[in-house]
């Protein structure tokens, strides 16, 4: 079945090929529905809850390492939506994303690969870029945040560090969608004092 025509999307869509094409990150507010928002946050809740987060690594393969003081989440890799109907909502709006950047910009932009990540109060990542030292695959890092209401005390910022101009820092606000060329900006995310739930991914070309 084809998708319904969603016009509000496709210029949710449209605002962040844009800014990308412009600057080569973007900041989109309420990007993702509430609902939608409401319940890949449940689903990150329960995967905590039953055991199934496990910590993030560093690099891949031999080279990959586990230090909880340079990167402290907890993640779980994305499947296959299925009949998700959570799933499958963000899915689409991945896809949408990645149909119109390929249509747009030419990225061929091939696969997504993402996860559910979860920061324990305290926990951070340290200035990284988001890039294998032995893979060029990821074009575009996309973070969407799941959590509520935040607030600036609540910590937590995403600080993307720009060449000669001052960083951007945004707040992990439920629904917010950040992209950016993944080879372009080193960042980092800042201690919350809170849980900080977001679902973190790169759209890759083909190997
Ligand atoms: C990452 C990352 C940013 C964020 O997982 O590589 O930089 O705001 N995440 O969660
Ligand atoms: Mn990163």
């Amino acid at each position: 079945m084809l998708a319904a025509h969603d016009g509000a999307r496709d210029d949710r869509v449209a605002v962040v090929v844009e800014a990308v094409d412009a600057r080569g990150y973007a900041v989109a507010p309420r990007f993702l529905d509430a609902r939608t928002v409401a319940g890949l946050r449940a689903r990150a809740l329960s995967l905590e809850a039953d055991g199934l987060l496990a910590p993030a690594g560093i690099g891949r393969g031999p080279q990959r390492i586990e230090r909880a003081a340079i990167r402290g989440d907890r993640i779980r890799w994305l499947g296959d939506p299925g009949n998700d109907a959570v799933e499958k909502s963000l899915h689409e709006a991945l896809e949408a994303l990645r149909l119109a950047f390929n249509r747009e910009l030419a990225l061929g932009l091939f696969e997504f690969e993402g996860h559910y990540a979860l920061y324990a109060p305290g926990a951070g990542y340290a200035r990284h870029r988001d890039r294998f030292h032995d893979d060029d695959a990821r074009l575009l890092s996309v973070v969407l945040y799941l959590n509520g209401r935040w607030r600036a005390h609540d910590g937590g910022l995403l600080r993307l560090h720009r060449e000669n101009d001052r960083a951007v820092d945004v707040l992990p606000i439920g629904g917010t969608l950040v992209a950016f060329l993944a080879d372009r900006f080193e960042h980092e995310v800042l201690p919350a004092r809170r849980s900080r739930l977001s679902v973190t991914g790169w759209f890759r070309r083909r190997a």
